[in-house]
Parts: C-alpha cells; sequence; structure tokens
C-alpha cells in the first residue's frame, strides 16, 4: 500500500508516518509545502521526514498559487467567518489538500492521509478536497485511530522508535501560519474569560508596545486586486509581507473571539492577521466608493455565504465556483486607491479615490456650488412616505 501524507515537520506528522508505515504496511511518501510559515529547509524536512520513516520526500513553494487562487479570491469575496476571522487555516488546507492528490495521482498511490484530530475543522477541509478531487482514493486519519491518550505518550513513542522531534522546549500553544495569518489555540487560551498572555502572539506588538507615533499607508487596487503600496507597485506577495510587517509593528490584526466549529463545538480561537485586516478594509471601503447601495448590501449576503464555505471546507464545490463568477464581475470597477492610519492597534481609513466612484461631491455637498434640487424631494418623500402615513393613521389612538 502506498500513502502520501501532508507532513508539516511536527510531531503529529512525524509520528503519523511512523503509524502509518507499521500499520498498514504502507509505502509513505510525505509532501510538505512552502505557504508564508516559518519553515525549515527542505533538506532538514527531507531528513526528518525519511528518518520517520518516509521513503520518499516531495517539497513545494506554493506561495503564489495560494495568493492568486486562494488569497486573492477570498478577498474579493469579502470572506470574513464570523465578522472576525479572515479565513488564514481555512483557506490554506484545500490548497494543501489539492497538492496532496496531485502527488498521490503522480505515485499512484492508494491512499492520502493528514496529521488533523478529530475534533477540529481542518480533518473536514482536507478530507473534503480529497473527497471531490479524487474520489477513489481512501483517506486515512492516523491522529483518529491510534491510542495516543497525550502528547507525552506520543513523544515516548517518538523516542522509542528514533523519530527526530525538535528539542524546543514545548510550546504551551498549538499555532497555524501562513501569509494570511497565524491561528493560536490551545493552553490558557482556551478559557475564554482569560485575556491571551503576550507570548501567545508571534508576530504582533500589543498596542500599548506600539509606536506613539500612526503610520498612514496607501493601498492601490485594481479591479479588487491589491496592485501597489505607498505608490510603488510591487506583487503581491511582497505588499502581503509589507503590510504584514508594518501593521504587526502598530499592533493591528489581533482578534480574539468565539467561533463556532463546522462540528458545532465552540472554540475560544486568537488570530494575528494584520496583512488580511488593514487588505479586507481597505478593500471594502473602496466597494463602497464604487458600488451601487444594492450590490454593496446584496454582496454582503454573498460574502457570509462565500466564508462558509471556505470555513467548512467547501472551496472545491460548484456553489464556489458560480460565486466566484458573480464575485468577479463585481470587481470590475473596484480601482482606486484607499489611505489608512495605523495607530496603537487601529486601522483607520481615512481617504479614498477612484476613476469608478460614485461620489459626486457637487451633489453631496451641504455648501456652494450644490447641484442636488432640493424641491424634487417634497415629491419624493410624499410617495416614499405613503406606507408610513398609513401605517401611521391606522395605529393612532393605539
Ligand atoms: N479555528 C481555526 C480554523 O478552524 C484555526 C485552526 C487552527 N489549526 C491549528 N492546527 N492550530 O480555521
Amino acid at each position: 500500500m502506498k500513502i502520501v501524507i501532508a507532513y508539516s515537520g511536527g510531531l503529529d506528522t512525524s509520528v503519523a508516518i511512523s503509524y502509518l508505515r507499521e500499520k498498514y504496511n504502507a509505502e509513505v511518501i510525505a509532501y510538505t509545502s512552502n505557504i508564508g510559515q516559518k519553515i525549515e529547509s527542505p533538506d532538514i524536512l527531507e531528513e526528518r521526514a525519511i528518518k520517520a520513516g518516509a521513503k520518499k520526500f516531495y517539497y513545494e513553494d506554493l506561495r503564489e498559487k495560494f495568493v492568486n487562487e486562494y488569497i486573492i479570491p477570498a478577498l474579493k469575496a469579502g470572506a470574513i467567518y464570523q465578522d472576525k476571522y479572515p479565513l488564514a487555516t481555512a483557506l490554506s488546507r484545500p490548497l494543501i489538500a489539492e497538492s496532496v492528490i496531485k502527488i498521490a495521482k503522480k505515485e499512484k498511490a492508494d491512499a492520502v492521509s493528514h496529521g488533523c484530530t478529530g475534533k477540529g475543522n481542518d480533518q473536514i477541509r482536507f478530507e473534503l478536497t480529497f473527497k471531490y478531487l479524487a474520489p477513489e482514493i481512501k483517506i486515512i486519519a492516523p491522529l483518529r485511530e491510534w491510542e495516543f491518550k497525550s502528547r507525552e505518550e506520543e513523544i515516548e513513542y517518538a523516542r522509542k522508535k528514533g523519530i527526530p522531534i525538535s528539542v524546543s522546549k514545548e510550546k504551551p500553544y498549538s499555532i497555524d501560519e501562513n501569509l494570511w495569518g497565524i491561528s493560536i489555540e490551545c493552553g490558557v487560551l482556551e478559557d475564554p474569560w482569560q485575556e491571551p498572555p503576550e507570548d501567545a502572539f508571534q508576530i504582533t506588538n500589543s498596542p500599548e508596545k506600539a509606536p506613539e507615533k500612526g503610520e498612514y499607508i496607501e493601498i492601490g487596487f485594481e479591479k479588487g486586486i491589491f496592485v501597489s503600496l505607498n505608490g510603488k507597485r510591487m506583487d503581491q506577495i511582497k505588499i502581503i509581507e509589507k503590510v504584514a510587517e508594518i501593521g504587526a509593528k502598530h499592533g493591528i490584526g489581533r482578534i480574539d473571539m468565539i467561533e463556532d466549529r463546522v462540528i458545532g463545538i465552540k472554540s475560544r480561537e486568537v488570530y494575528e492577521a494584520p496583512a488580511a485586516v488593514i487588505l479586507h478594509t481597505a478593500h471594502s471601503e473602496l466597494e463602497k466608493l464604487v458600488f451601487s447601495r444594492d450590490l454593496y448590501e446584496f454582496k454582503k449576503l454573498v460574502s457570509i455565504k462565500y466564508s462558509q464555505i471556505i470555513y467548512f471546507g467547501q472551496w472545491f464545490s460548484h456553489l464556489r465556483i458560480c460565486l466566484d463568477k458573480f464575485i468577479e464581475e463585481t470587481q470590475k470597477y473596484v480601482t482606486g486607491t484607499v489611505k489608512l492610519k495605523l495607530y496603537k492597534g487601529n486601522c483607520t481609513v481615512v481617504g479614498r479615490e477612484s476613476p469608478y466612484s460614485l461620489y459626486k461631491e457637487k451633489l453631496a455637498t451641504y455648501s456652494h456650488g450644490d447641484i442636488f434640487d432640493h424641491k424634487a424631494s417634497t415629491g419624493f418623500i410624499e410617495i416614499f412616505g405613503l406606507p408610513s402615513k398609513l401605517e401611521g393613521e391606522r395605529s393612532k389612538g393605539e
């Protein structure tokens, strides 16, 4: 039996390689990708995977694909789960799963595997993608099968089997990181009353420690895609990295929320996503300038649905593809620049402009140059107010 596993290099997936080899008498192929997380060199990862028992190791830099095929569509969609979570982890799972399937097909593997637990969302995201792209391939989830009751037992097993595990002191959090943000779970964070301790945060300054002086940035968009920072054109990876760096310095993008997992459990989640928060804020502001009221409000409904699709692991679905067609059309006029002020944890829009702006100063103004026909409002209110008048008459004396 041949199995391809999405391998992170951490304890769970290292032990999983060894487990799969023994339990299924399998030839295990490990697959790791760079999606913008802190990552060891492919050589070290390969050595570790082989020592854990893998027969072969694949490595790929997926950052560009991640940005173009996942992050940008999610940003255009305004996809933010339950008003707060920009979906960094959730977006990465179908991407990784898609690549695992490619390798599995190339290697003519019988099964694919991952290192997710049976309580979380990530198992669902991996497996729905596997099912969509290769319904014939078997899925094995070692963490749902094996008998380890604790991390200590797992470490003990790893020692016995000679599986290399990083010797650094056990981190108190479970951390998942990529270009779009960081998810932080476990430890004291599981008590929703406890404020996240400073050491939970990996990249952002606390607002208290952020510079006393705020900073202005300008983000340029073309058809919904961010194309420049402070007037300089850059590729999208660079913009995300730069915006994240500036935002992190100013303490932006810390998110602390109660979230509903797919399986129904409520969990307390902490995220750091300075780039996602800033870019969503800017993008949505530009839409406000160029969208009609109806389009703005209707697209909000689409955003909610789209965020659920991503969160629930249904990226590969006809509905998502259909919504992308709608969303693409909405981005036709989302071109322009947004100016933001970053200051001690706040990201405030202070300016916006677009060649397609529907804002007309001559119509909006309360001073001279006004071209709006004030008298026309009389007739408008007469008709628009008719239902109010009818209801008012009926309610007299109530
Ligand atoms: N709650 C988030 C989500 O469902 C984060 C999951 C984080 N995963 C992890 N391995 N720490 O997308």
